[in-house]
């Protein structure tokens, strides 16, 4: 099985930001935990297994199968799945082609997952379940209690149309709770509850060094600033 014919949204850009941060943990001694909310046929979580060091756990967490009957779910939602709903089955099949072992695996709503993982035990978490305002608001809650200081979370689609109850989630943590955004993709916003610098310039300094794509100039808002990751001529 070759890794880009894994279906889902998870471009080259992101699949850089995400190994770009995470490699910066691992470089600089940060251990914890991973956590995956929405993992569909597992394009993400595959990459974030790969930057697993011992000793270290990643969970993710998905209805699978029963999110096209799950009652919270959104009939936008569902439709973007198109023909690919996502089975359990599917995910462990192609997780299983570039790992020896599976990840903790919860098969529920994301608004559970505090009862499977550890307050304060994770570097970084990717939110990419539910779209949907409460949904989202709900799984930020969860990301700061299960982030350590400094830790990383990742939100999707964090200013598609389609989606504006992400958006509203997202910018709300931000302007009223503390969380200070460092970089940004278009499909996907990076932030911490922690200090944004250290990892802003070593995202900047990997940007510069690739043939391929380049950080814009931070933009400040309000007292934070943020930076665009982006592919050359995009
Ligand atoms: C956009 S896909 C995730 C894509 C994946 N991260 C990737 O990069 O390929 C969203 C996933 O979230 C799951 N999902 C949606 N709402 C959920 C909820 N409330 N709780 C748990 N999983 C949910 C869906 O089953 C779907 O697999």
């Amino acid at each position: 099985m070759k890794y880009n014919d894994i279906p889902g949204w998870f471009n080259p850009i992101d699949q850089a930001g995400f190994a770009w941060a995470l490699d910066f943990q691992n470089d600089t001694g940060t251990k914890g935990d991973l956590l995956e909310l929405g993992t569909f046929l597992g394009k993400s979580a595959i990459l974030m297994g790969q930057k697993l060091k011992p000793g270290e756990r990643l969970t993710v967490c998905d209805l699978f199968e029963e999110v096209m009957t799950w009652e919270g779910t959104n009939p936008v939602e569902k439709a973007f799945f198109g023909n690919k709903t996502p089975t359990r089955q599917a995910f462990e099949t192609n997780y299983l082609a570039f790992h020896d072992q599976l990840p903790q695996i919860v098969q529920g709503p994301t608004g559970e997952i505090c009862g499977h993982v550890a307050a304060g035990s994770c570097r970084f978490v990717h939110i990419d379940a539910s779209h949907v305002y409460d949904n989202v608001r709900e799984d930020t809650a969860s990301a700061r209690q299960v982030l350590q200081e400094n830790g990383v979370v990742v939100f999707d689609d964090y200013r598609k149309p389609q989606c504006p109850g992400t958006a509203a989630a997202v910018w709300e943590a931000i302007l009223n709770d503390g969380l200070q955004p460092v970089f940004a993709t278009d499909a996907k916003l990076y932030a911490t509850w922690g200090d944004p610098e250290p990892l802003r310039r070593a995202i900047i300094a990997r940007a510069r060094a690739s043939d391929w794509c380049r950080t814009g100039d931070p933009v400040a808002i309000r007292d934070m600033a943020v930076v665009r990751l982006a592919r050359n001529g995009k």
